[in-house]
């Protein structure tokens, strides 16, 4: 009755359907909203946050319901959103709480204007803003564009009025369930035409560098220049500095397709992640990443908090150190880390910890890419730096380098852990309680002691295992019938192989893979799928198709595991790693010489003709990329993860363009929504090649004449304007006797049994480069055609 009541009251001043306007004695409440006119993009009423129980007044794409573009009571939530109400009151529009309260307003001064007459419309842009009905013409009083949250739209500006100091920035949510300001901002610095990302409103964590004219870009994000379907316009001038951007429209260029642009929607955004992010709505209404910056997630500032640590390379990014645990759960199960890691056990500095009768202890970290808050002096040891860190009880932890002692006294932030073979890592030595410590090493007595124990009675027990383990046994011998050649494995079997899936060889967008050797003594990778969206029955028939896929440079699939949800796959072991990790890790020793990266190149597109033709469906592999080419032991080249688009199914997309790494690899057509051909295999096999060619992945920064460039588009111009190709390649491989065959080559090439490919020229020729007949002995010669 009572809510009958209440919206009985709210009917008396209702909106009509679809306004998009809201005047004088009209109020806004419940579950009403107004529509901008035109297209009808954007839509304006209370939203509640996913699993949250509080209301806020925000602003949402018409079309993505769930992704809210603008906030107006950021701080101050009501939980009742049918007696709280948005109105204009005296000239201003005002939302009041359910006692009436005003808990948020557009402030302007009511002198400036007619007060009977004011009202708030919603423009097809997204933006709200406040107008004096008695003159139309007179500039608004208030603009939503004035006073954005996290999102920047197209069209409203990022920047600062030298005139009132007015900052037009942008922050990010605290996290997914809280809109009020979290720690990150996106603000502009007049003084030197950038954009920076603020940490907690103080410290400047990433700039954008310096707005250039000529390319129409930030000098650190070349990204910003390679949109063709955005265009940004940077204005610095007496009164004010602003960027903004629009989508080009319709005719002109789509990335959707070539006649609606009506569904094109893009926007910026200050994520909780720290990062900012440019995405855009894809056809099946999720939002693609175009690209972000920092572009690595562990390059957000202290994005794990004090005693976190990032790791790229595994999910959750964050991790707290040993010893310690996530100051609040609540939080960190939010994806809102910053709030950091706390210690299990307190310090006993100086007491005497009476359980243990000891102090605190030191434990190493290794491969840490350690905060540069600390305080540094020249010692001779190790243990002389530990002796500085134990004696003072604000020390928390030590590092020791050749003859440098870095100490830190406050909390340890911005903590990243590196793979062992990175060498900026160094070891952290972190101060912990004696037991915190200890409590491993007694838990592995405590195991010895009962196992010793009981070992006497327990003859029963070990005969039953024996026969469970029998029985097991004979499963997964029945198992091998089912599935043609493929063994159906038990997720047991799985788990001892690889010693409790002890040591990760890498991940992906579909999973980690782990390292694991048979009973028969076979190495294996295995594969524990993440996101599986498929029935079982359906499952083990894909899993069965992609097992008879047999070729010489595609890995082979020798059997599965699929019990419940676990879904793992168990593939032959490749020696060599894959062609990522021998063409970019840093310190490798063997740089794989041309030779081989030939015979990889022609292996790889190989595996993928027979993808592509020659198996019973075509199978597009839809995630080429240098991670994906394993390499045996003898270097030739196996492509992995074919056949897995399918097997995760509808989310695949998704999957792929928020996976770091692979974005660059991608063919436009994912994210312009046509349909996917094996065209774009072609496409990211392309970019393989590149990085193939030049050891260095494509989206690195590398210096040229000061400007920062872009791999594929610096060969590009190179091949364009003719320069020096060879100066592309990766130059980790100078040396010219390499490149010289063995005699007994040259003697099979004498005899016609060998073909004789385009050398490089020899260093020691290229001084004669611009000389034309130097260029034509290496190249062809048109009228010789028979020598
Ligand atoms: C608003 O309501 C008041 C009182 O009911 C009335 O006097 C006034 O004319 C109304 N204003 C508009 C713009 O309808
Ligand atoms: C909301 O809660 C449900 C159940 O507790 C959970 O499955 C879901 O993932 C949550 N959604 C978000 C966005 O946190
Ligand atoms: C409305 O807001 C005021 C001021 O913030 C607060 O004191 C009051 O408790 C709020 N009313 C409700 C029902 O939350
Ligand atoms: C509002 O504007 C009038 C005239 O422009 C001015 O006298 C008055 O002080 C202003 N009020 C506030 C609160 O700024
Ligand atoms: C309306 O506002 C404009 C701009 O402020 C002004 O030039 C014009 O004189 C105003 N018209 C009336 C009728 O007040
Ligand atoms: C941010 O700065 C404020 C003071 O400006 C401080 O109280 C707060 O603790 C800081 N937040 C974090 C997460 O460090
Ligand atoms: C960018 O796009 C807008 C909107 O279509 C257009 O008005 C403007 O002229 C364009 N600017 C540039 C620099 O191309
Ligand atoms: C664009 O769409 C309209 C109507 O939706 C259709 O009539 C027209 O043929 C389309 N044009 C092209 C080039 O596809
Ligand atoms: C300590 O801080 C300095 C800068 O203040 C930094 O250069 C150094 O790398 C830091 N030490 C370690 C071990 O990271
Ligand atoms: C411990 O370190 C702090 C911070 O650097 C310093 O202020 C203090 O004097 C040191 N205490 C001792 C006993 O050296």
């Amino acid at each position: 009755m009572l809510l009958v009541l209440i919206q009985c009251l709210i009917l008396k001043n209702h909106l009509s359907i679809g306004a998009d306007t809201i005047s004088v004695n009209q109020s806004l409440s419940g579950d009403q909203t107004i529509v901008s006119a035109g297209r009808e993009k954007f839509v304006l009423g209370f939203f509640t946050p996913a699993n949250s129980s509080n209301y806020y007044l925000g602003m949402w794409y018409k079309e993505a319901k769930h992704t809210i573009v603008w906030v107006a009571n950021r701080e101050k939530p009501v939980t009742d959103r049918f007696s709280s109400e948005l109105r204009i009151s005296h000239g201003n529009l005002v939302l009041f709480n359910e006692s009436k309260f005003p808990i948020w307003s557009t402030n302007v001064n009511s002198s400036t204007s007619s007060p009977s007459m004011v009202k708030a419309v919603l423009l097809d842009n997204g933006n709200l803003v406040l107008k004096d009905g008695s003159n139309l013409s007179k500039p608004s009083l208030w603009e939503s564009f004035d006073h954005l949250t996290d999102t920047w739209l197209p069209g409203s500006k990022l920047g600062y009025n030298k005139k009132t100091k007015h900052k037009l920035i942008i922050t990010s949510w605290k996290n997914s369930k809280d809109p009020s300001p979290g720690v990150f901002s996106l603000e502009p610095v007049p003084s030197d035409n950038s954009v920076v990302i603020l940490w907690n409103k103080s410290s400047i964590r990433w700039s954008s560098g310096a707005w250039d004219e000529s390319l129409g870009y930030f000098s650190l994000i070349p990204e910003m220049g390679r949109s063709t379907y955005l265009n940004f316009t940077f204005v610095s001038n007496d009164n004010e500095m602003y960027l903004t951007y629009f989508i080009i429209p319709v005719n002109q260029k789509n990335i959707y397709s070539l006649n609606d642009t009506a569904n094109l929607l893009a926007r910026f955004v200050m994520d909780i992640s720290g990062q900012f992010k440019v995405l855009v709505l894809n056809p099946s209404t999720e939002w693609d990443t175009f690209w972000s910056q920092p572009r690595e997630q562990c390059d957000v500032y202290a994005f794990c908090g004090a005693y976190g640590s990032c790791n790229e390379k595994s999910l959750p990014f964050c991790n707290c150190i040993r010893g310690f645990e996530p100051k609040s759960w609540r939080d960190w199960d939010l994806k809102d880390y910053s709030g950091g890691c706390i210690r299990k056990t307190k310090l006993q500095c100086g007491n005497i910890d009476r359980a243990h009768g000891e102090r605190d202890k030191f434990v190493e970290i290794a491969s840490m890419l350690l905060s540069d808050n600390n305080r540094s002096e020249q010692v001779a040891n190790i243990a002389a730096c530990e002796s500085i860190c134990y004696n003072n009880c604000s020390c928390y932890g030590y590092a020791f380098d050749n003859t440098r002692c870095s100490i830190w006294n406050e909390d340890l932030s911005d903590l990243q852990q590196l793979g062992a073979s990175d060498e900026r890592g160094r070891s952290l030595y972190i101060r912990l309680a004696a037991s915190e410590v200890q409590s491993t090493k007694n838990r592995k007595g405590l195991t010895i002691g009962v196992g010793v124990g009981s070992a006497v009675g327990s003859i029963f027990l070990l005969v039953l295992i024996l026969f469970l383990v029998l029985l097991r046994k004979r499963t997964v011998y029945t198992g091998k019938g089912l599935e043609g050649s493929l063994m159906a494995f038990g997720y047991v079997d799985l788990q001892n192989a690889t010693k409790n899936f002890s040591e990760k060889l890498g991940g992906g967008g579909f999973g980690s893979v782990f390292k694991g050797m048979l009973s028969d003594s076979t190495m294996v990778a295995v594969k524990k799928l993440e996101r599986v969206g498929q029935g079982e029955k359906q499952f083990r028939a894909e899993v069965s198709t992609i097992g008879t896929i047999q070729h010489v440079n595609l890995v082979q699939l020798r059997g599965f595991c699929s019990q419940g949800t676990q879904k793992l796959l168990v593939y032959d072991y490749m020696s060599n790693g894959s062609l990522a990790s021998d063409l970019f890790d840093i310190g490798i020793s063997n740089v794989l010489d041309w030779t081989t990266r030939y015979q990889i190149a022609i292996g790889t597109a190989r595996g993928l003709v027979y993808l592509h033709m020659k198996c019973r469906d075509c199978i597009i592999h839809c995630d080429i990329k240098p991670e994906n080419v394993l390499l045996d032991a003898k270097f030739c080249p196996k492509v992995a993860d074919f056949g897995l688009a399918k097997l995760v199914g509808r989310e695949y997309s998704r999957v792929l363009t928020t996976m770091r790494g692979t974005r660059g690899y991608l063919a436009p057509e994912w994210i312009t929504g046509v349909a996917i051909t094996s065209k774009a295999d072609v496409y990211s096999y392309g970019m393989t090649l590149f990085e193939l060619l030049s050891g260095r992945r494509n989206s690195e920064q590398t210096e040229s004449n000061g400007k920062l460039k872009y791999f594929p588009s610096m060969t590009t111009s190179t091949v364009i304007e003719g320069g020096n190709l060879l100066s592309l390649l990766d130059d980790r491989l100078e040396g010219d006797e390499a490149h010289r065959p063995s005699m007994s080559e040259v003697v099979q090439m004498l005899e016609g049994i060998t073909d004789v490919s385009l050398p490089p020229i020899p260093r020691c020729l290229r001084i004669f480069d611009d000389n034309e007949e130097n260029v034509n002995f290496f190249g062809s010669n048109p009228q010789d055609n028979s020598t």
